[in-house]
């Protein structure tokens, strides 16, 4: 996406509280109706970033444009964006459809028009006919979906979300995942939504923006944030990951070749390679992208080890493999269909394996 078409264009922004900077100058697009996620630890920022794009905290640096509009001078209730919050602020002594219609209060409506669109909104978060309820007479994720459509019947153009599913149980949260991902789809309003659970932003974004220490470090979507993590921080934050110590070697200017600690050399598309020849880098493999088979296998990249930690969880098996040359062992992850998986596990801890991995697999990630 271009600078021109974002919908959403956070540009340079920072944010100092005293002398203390909780966002450092972070640029990020958002195109109209994307789903996009601000992802990291506690503490990283999201909040911070998501009150200055909802107008409840000013930026320090850099500016907030919104459907081409610069927000420094727009007051919050003049944006056309609306906020979620993680403790879903419903009144408890107002009925189910007086909650929903609550920002509605100010706009002169007639009464059957307000109940047609609280009406709509009921039908939209799945709960018909519960207008008359009081508040208090919910579950903890009807209560959500109450807070999402009183947000939702005011139309926003972005509707933004500070953990939303993060009081609920995890199996409510799952199903309000996937609901919360076609209700936006149904809407077409524009999502950013914050959560420090990696896999629910896997889950619901177009893309994510993973942040640290008030820092943007890499945004993509889901897959691409999976497959290709720019940097060690990156591809430990989503998901599993082996490291391994690495060298790269140059043969002239058309071919390269990563020799890795315990894996080997191997080599590379020279595009893939920007480093000097003999520069160390690290590259990284992820745990299902090893084959585990008890014979030697059919190929160049493969290399013996022994099991040293086996681990049933139905579906798949998680070991860890030691390997010559390499100090840590090496997680591999096989689903459990997979012979080779099943008979190391009924090997044990101590079996004889072989780890064979495809070069296209491993990632080469920027510093060391
Ligand atoms: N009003 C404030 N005054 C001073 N420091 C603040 C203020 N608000 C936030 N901070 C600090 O800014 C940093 C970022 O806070 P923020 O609330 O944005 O984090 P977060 O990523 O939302 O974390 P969490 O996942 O725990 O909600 C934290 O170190 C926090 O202590
Ligand atoms: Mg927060």
């Amino acid at each position: 996406m271009t600078h021109a078409d974002a919908f959403i264009l956070i540009d340079r922004v920072s944010k100092f509280f005293g002398a203390f900077q909780a966002v450092d100058e972070i640029s990020i697009d958002i195109g109209k109706g994307e789903f996009f996620s601000l992802l990291g630890a506690s503490g990283c920022g999201k909040t911070t970033l998501l009150r200055m794009l909802a107008g409840f905290e000013s930026t320090t640096k850099g500016e907030i444009y919104i459907d081409g509009q610069p927000m420094s001078d727009v007051p919050p209730h003049r944006r056309p964006v609306n906020m979620v919050f993680q403790s879903y602020a419903i009144f408890p002594h107002l009925s189910v459809a007086d909650n929903i219609a609550y920002g509605l209060r100010k706009k002169k409506l007639p009464r059957a028009k307000r109940r047609e669109m609280v009406d709509e909104m009921l039908e939209l978060i799945k709960l018909p006919g519960y207008g008359d309820r009081k508040a208090t007479q919910l579950s903890g994720g009807q209560r959500q979906r109450i807070a999402l459509a009183r947000a939702l019947i005011l139309r926003p153009k972005v509707l933004l979300l500070d953990e939303p599913l993060g009081a609920l149980d995890k199996q409510l949260r799952e199903q309000m995942q996937l609901e919360l991902r076609a209700l936006q789809r149904q809407v077409g309003i524009t999502f950013v939504f914050v959560t420090h659970d990696q896999e629910e932003a896997l889950t619901l974004s177009d893309r994510i923006a993973v942040m640290a220490g008030g820092k943007v470090l890499q945004v993509d979507t889901p897959e691409g944030l999976y497959e290709s993590p720019k940097t060690r921080a990156v591809a430990s934050f989503i998901g599993n990951m082996n490291f391994f110590p690495a060298t790269v070697r140059r043969n002239g200017a058309a071919s390269a070749a990563i020799e890795a600690e315990g894996l080997g050399t191997f080599p590379m598309p020279i595009e893939n390679i920007t480093q000097p020849d003999g520069a160390p880098v690290q590259v990284a493999l992820r745990p299902e992208k090893f084959s585990l088979t008890p014979e030697k296998p059919d190929t160049a990249h493969a290399v013996a080890g022994k099991v040293c930690e086996a681990a049933y969880l139905g579906e798949r098996s998680h070991f860890h493999v030691a390997i010559e040359g390499k100090e840590t062992p090496i997680a591999v992850s096989t689903p459990n269909q997979s012979r080779g998986g099943r008979e190391a596990r009924e090997q044990g801890i101590g079996a004889q394996v072989w780890l064979s991995w495809s070069p296209e697999s491993i990632v080469i990630l920027q510093g060391d």
